[in-house]
């Protein structure tokens, strides 16, 4: 396990929008490489970059051309590389994004696969016998293709499967097991390539739709033997470079498939989504000052999840992420404030989105960009400074417009300010870098009485408190100690914690 996780703090960084160097409209990774110290000044030390991949960017880039080199529009390898150094040398670390699911299916892979004559590439993808063969319970593209077959797809119709086996097979004319030599290529493929970005400097992967790789595998055991195998490389070969799944199930993810952490994802109905955004924008979520929240559900979901994962690898709980509505959308500024607190104190390797420190609201109505959809409105363009594009491009044609608000946040009208989320989510971090019972590892006591808010967790001798409600509360306790932080009101004494509305405390007992 590398040391380096058990303090780490992540940025996620969008490439696209974050920071322009050369005015084409589009952010690219010179323009990280100068906002390094930014990243680095919010107490973060590592970062995650979504795809920089050649792509034809039909789902922003989840599509890869070409795994081994970066996209034009974002620069190349050599940026890549400068930007690994560049991150060395203030001491963080950098992940790539890894699909290992599909590619795009203008990918060469596919270009050979998909033709009539057979090739070593024939299997690297999925693809029935006929065309006139298309079982319904599979995602299938009919008809498009010179092979006389249909092809499965992983996500978008762009986005080919690519062919690691059937655990179950039931079509046994063209599924294959994942002890068949060709899917074994296709893990092979897929080592060379995280091999190539950690020679060349990468510290590890966020490892997109991790569960997707065996069909009809659904225990995962198939799927999590692939990744063990992986682990085993790093280990042996790269026994600094970290791995995070997109899978939200720490279980498989963290013990089985042997991922150094699982993100904690939005799925509806789990722990996460119950905590910040269950409901109606969030009317249910424990977040939320109206009290409705489900605090139980998320505690007997999450709780048995980090004791059985405990030791071998850390949940990480997100801001938000490039795949959901910012919180923004769901909360008012105190609520964000106290879900920040949360965030930054709970155990696990914390990730923090871009923009999610100014408070950068969800842009509704968008119409959708490279394969955005929804997601669009999360993705629109850091807001630096007042001035042209917010500071984030000078071109008269940025990748997405920014927030045309009045009054949007940006880096230079947050910073300075003591009302700021920014304020928040900068104290947060630096108060759990230097207090280690807040560290990845730490311990965790989650105090709550049959879901009743407010609650309390015990980390080593450090206790958080939560009031999210819209009214004042009391909640007894045995701790003493001092006052590390407060959000809002909230006085200690007599074996009480008096909370007003949605307050925040952290005491450290002596
Ligand atoms: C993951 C990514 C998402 C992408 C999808 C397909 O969920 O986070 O952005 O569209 O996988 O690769
Ligand atoms: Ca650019």
């Amino acid at each position: 396990m590398p040391k380096w996780l058990n303090d780490a703090v992540f940025y996620e960084i969008y490439p696209q929008s974050f920071y322009d160097s050369n005015g084409d409209g589009i952010g690219d990774i010179n323009g990280i490489i100068e906002k390094l110290d930014y990243v680095r000044s919010l107490g973060c030390n590592a970062i995650w970059l979504n795809p920089v991949y050649d792509s034809p960017f039909m789902d922003a880039g989840y599509d890869v051309r070409d795994y081994y080199k970066v996209a034009p529009r974002y620069g190349t390898n050599e940026d890549l590389v400068r930007l690994f150094e560049a991150a060395h040398r203030k001491e963080m670390k950098i992940l790539l994004d890894l699909v290992p699911g599909h590619t795009s299916d203008t990918h060469p892979w596919f270009q050979v696969a998909k033709r009539a004559k057979q090739s070593e590439l024939s299997n690297r993808y999925i693809f029935t016998k006929s065309v006139w063969d298309a079982p319904p319970e599979y995602r299938l593209m009919c008809g498009i293709c010179e092979r006389d077959g249909n092809y499965m797809v992983n996500y978008f119709s762009s986005q080919p499967a690519l062919n690691y086996g059937f655990n179950v097979i039931t079509h046994p004319e063209w599924q294959l097991p994942p002890e068949h030599p060709d899917c074994q290529q296709t893990v092979e493929a897929i080592k060379a390539i995280m091999r190539f970005w950690l020679d060349k400097g990468a510290d590890g992967f966020r490892v997109d739709m991790a569960d997707s790789l065996v069909k009809n595998d659904d225990e995962k055991y198939a799927t999590a033997k692939i990744w063990r195998g992986v682990r085993e490389m790093l280990d042996k070969e790269y026994p600094e470079a970290a791995m995070v799944s997109e899978w939200c199930h720490p279980d498989r993810a963290i013990n089985d498939a042997g991922f150094h952490m699982d993100f904690y994802l939005d799925h509806y109905g789990n722990g996460y989504s119950r905590l910040f955004r269950f409901g109606e924008w969030g009317d249910l979520s424990v977040f939320n000052p109206n009290g409705l929240g489900d605090l139980k559900g998320f505690a007997e979901e999450y709780l048995p999840a980090y004791n059985r994962t405990k030791g071998n690898g850390f949940i990480s709980f997100m801001t938000n992420n490039h795949d959901m509505p910012r919180v923004s959308a769901y909360h008012d500024k105190q609520t964000i404030k106290l879900i920040n607190a949360f965030i930054f104190t709970m155990p696990g390797v914390p990730f923090l989105y871009y923009g999610d420190e100014i408070g950068m609201r969800y842009q509704r109505d968008l119409i959708s960009k490279e394969g955005g959809f929804s997601r669009t409105g999360s993705r629109t363009p850091m807001q630096w400074c007042q001035g042209k594009n917010l500071g984030f491009s000078t071109s008269d044609k940025p990748y997405l417009p920014v927030d045309l608000s009045d009054d949007a946040p940006t880096v230079e009208n947050q910073k300075d300010d003591p009302d700021s989320i920014y304020r928040i989510v900068t104290d947060m971090i630096a108060i759990r870098h230097k207090n280690s019972d807040l560290h990845g590892n730490g311990e965790l006591e989650f105090v709550y009485k049959d879901g009743e808010i407010p609650f309390a967790y015990r980390r080593g001798s450090t206790v958080m408190f939560f009031n999210p409600l819209g009214k004042e509360a009391e909640i007894s306790t045995d701790c003493v100690g001092d006052v590390v932080y407060k959000i809002g009101e909230a006085v200690i004494s007599d074996g009480k914690v008096k909370m007003q509305p949605q307050s925040f405390l952290m005491i450290k007992e002596n």
